[in-house]
């Protein structure tokens, strides 16, 4: 389309990132299977580098295809970005800008609530290059200008965080790295670009695990990498220089997937803040960790920053429930599968531990912690899963 930006989000995903050249009439782009691409000539090979992918002028099938281009495209779209690449998981999404921006010798601010293996990224491998990973209380806002160091050359946030949900302020951080020059790196999954648009609210880098809200169905591993004019070049070079690169059915998959991003996640957002309401009125439950409920701490900046949310929370059980307690609440669900990964159409549940993964701020609480998804199943029969699981729970240890 003609990147009619004034038009509706719906009406952006249904017709953005469409190339009538590259898609031969057809809605959809074809999933080109390609390593090589044959040139026409010598010359034609020599000046390959000043070919326009978002022209249709490829190269070879690691530097973009026609799916590739037309979901990069859409993307930055969304975000505000000046570029988005596509690679093959969300990890490597996270892993590639940091590596593509950050030198040894630099020092990197790292949200205490990251992900997991961001967290392991930072602390084993990033560190084995020289990078000095510092992980700081993700609600500290304006105070991170205490912790930068003259060679601070990065800050890395995920908002709301991994596990817990805490709400970053995210315009405070950006506001201290830009007086600094230090780049700023999102993990914006959660929320999707229709949720957060990060770039627009000036981070460099906006970072999302395309497995989860993208693709939406749990059939596709892919990630999605948004840069601003600033780091759009270095972050492309570092990308293709590290051998990234999305499979083209796994672009296909996003792309299809994509389209119904918005209805996906309304609902599933609608659904998550029922269940989020019946669960605080439960007495097994102390907390639930979902930044649009009203009394959530998060909840002034999530309606100040976001625009829109998905169906995954966290639960704080009420007291020290056995292991075992909370094992058969969870074994018996109907419709709450046991897994990891979430943005599908289904509901899951995994019990987590953040006290094993903090660092900066203890996490205490309660009892143990539950992250649900909520997916598109209908919220009563859902909340009838979760009375009959706290029923287990309490017979079990309760
Ligand atoms: C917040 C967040 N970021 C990144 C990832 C990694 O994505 P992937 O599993 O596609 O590598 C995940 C996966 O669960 C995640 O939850």
């Amino acid at each position: 389309m003609s990147n009619n930006k004034a038009a509706g989000v719906g009406t952006r995903l249904a017709h953005g990132g469409r190339n009538k050249t590259m898609q031969f009439g057809a809605v959809n782009p074809p999933v080109v299977r390609a390593s090589t691409i044959l040139f026409d000539s010598y010359d034609a090979f020599v000046n390959r580098r000043s070919r326009d992918r978002r022209k249709g002028e490829f190269m070879y099938g690691r530097s973009g295809l026609p799916g590739s281009v037309a979901l990069e495209g859409l993307m930055a779209e969304l975000e505000g970005a000046a570029d988005c690449i596509s690679v093959e998981s969300g990890a490597a999404a996270v892993v590639a800008p940091v590596l593509a921006l950050i030198n040894s010798g630099d020092h990197v601010l790292v949200a205490d609530t990251v992900y997991e293996p961001t967290r392991n990224f930072f602390t084993v491998y990033a560190k084995r290059l020289g990078i000095d990973a510092e992980f700081y209380d993700p609600l500290i806002g304006a105070r991170i200008e205490e912790l930068c160091r003259p060679n601070t050359r990065g800050i890395f946030l995920e908002s709301p965080g991994s596990l817990t949900f805490e709400v970053q302020d995210v315009p405070a951080i950006v506001a201290v790295a830009q007086a600094r020059d230090i780049y700023t790196f999102i993990d914006n999954t959660w929320a999707s670009p229709l949720g957060l648009q990060a770039i627009k609210l000036g981070v460099d880098v906006s970072i999302h695990a395309g497995t989860k809200h993208v693709v939406g169905h749990s059939d596709a591993m892919l990630g999605l990498v948004c840069s601003n004019a600033r780091t759009e070049k270095a972050i492309r070079a570092g990308v293709l220089a590290l051998g990234h690169n999305a499979g083209t059915e796994e672009i296909f998959l996003g792309l299809r997937g994509i389209r119904t991003m918005e209805v996906r996640l309304k609902q599933a957002s609608a659904s998550a803040l029922e269940v989020a309401k019946w669960l605080t009125g439960r007495p097994e439950v102390a907390r639930v960790l979902y930044p649009p409920l009203p009394q959530d701490p998060g909840h002034s900046l999530w309606k100040r920053d976001f625009t829109g949310a998905c169906g995954l929370f966290g639960v704080v059980l009420a007291k020290p429930y056995p292991a075992a307690a909370v094992a058969a609440m969870m074994n018996g669900y109907d419709y709450f599968g046991i897994g990891a990964s979430w943005g599908g159409y289904e509901s899951l549940v995994i019990p987590t531990f953040p006290e094993r993964l903090r660092s900066a701020v203890p996490w205490t609480a309660p009892g143990p912690t539950v992250r649900y998804n909520i997916g598109l199943e209908d919220p009563a029969d859902l909340i009838a899963d979760l009375a009959a699981g706290f029923d287990r729970l309490n017979a079990a240890g309760g």
